[in-house]
């Protein structure tokens, strides 16, 4: 089976690394963790937010990777900075898990 070649194949490469699918649900499920942790207080459970006139993620732009990078690491407005507490690889995890459940949940 494909499954036990992969533990002989090629040196020098991890666990899952020529299964990118496998990586995404990994990277997805570590974003979800951490939202519930750092941002559902503000944003609400699974993005449904809590109608206190805070930005509603379900609507962010599916194409703007590059704002919400900057906009989580640095801030904006009354949302706090998250470069002191987030690592670059949580906040991409964050993004999959966002991007993806946002277009899941519409308001
Ligand atoms: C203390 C409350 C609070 C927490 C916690 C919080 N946010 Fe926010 N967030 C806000 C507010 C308020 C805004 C609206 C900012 C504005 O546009 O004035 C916002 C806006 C945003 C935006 C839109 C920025 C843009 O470019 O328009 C994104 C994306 C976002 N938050 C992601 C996150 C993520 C991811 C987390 C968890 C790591 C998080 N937020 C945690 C309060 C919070």
């Amino acid at each position: 089976m494909a499954v036990a070649l992969t533990a002989t194949g090629t040196p020098g490469f991890a666990i899952g690394s020529t299964d990118a699918t496998a990586t995404d649900e990994a990277l997805y499920a570590k974003g979800k963790s951490s939202f519930r942790k750092r941002c559902a207080r503000c944003h609400g459970v699974n993005m449904v937010n809590p109608g206190v006139g805070i930005y509603d993620l379900r609507n962010f732009p599916k194409d703007e990777q590059a704002r919400f990078t900057e906009s989580v690491t640095y801030g904006k407005n009354a949302m706090p900075s998250w470069q002191d507490v987030l690592a670059p690889e949580d906040i991409d995890a964050l993004w999959i898990y966002i991007s993806r459940d946002a277009a899941a949940t519409p308001p």
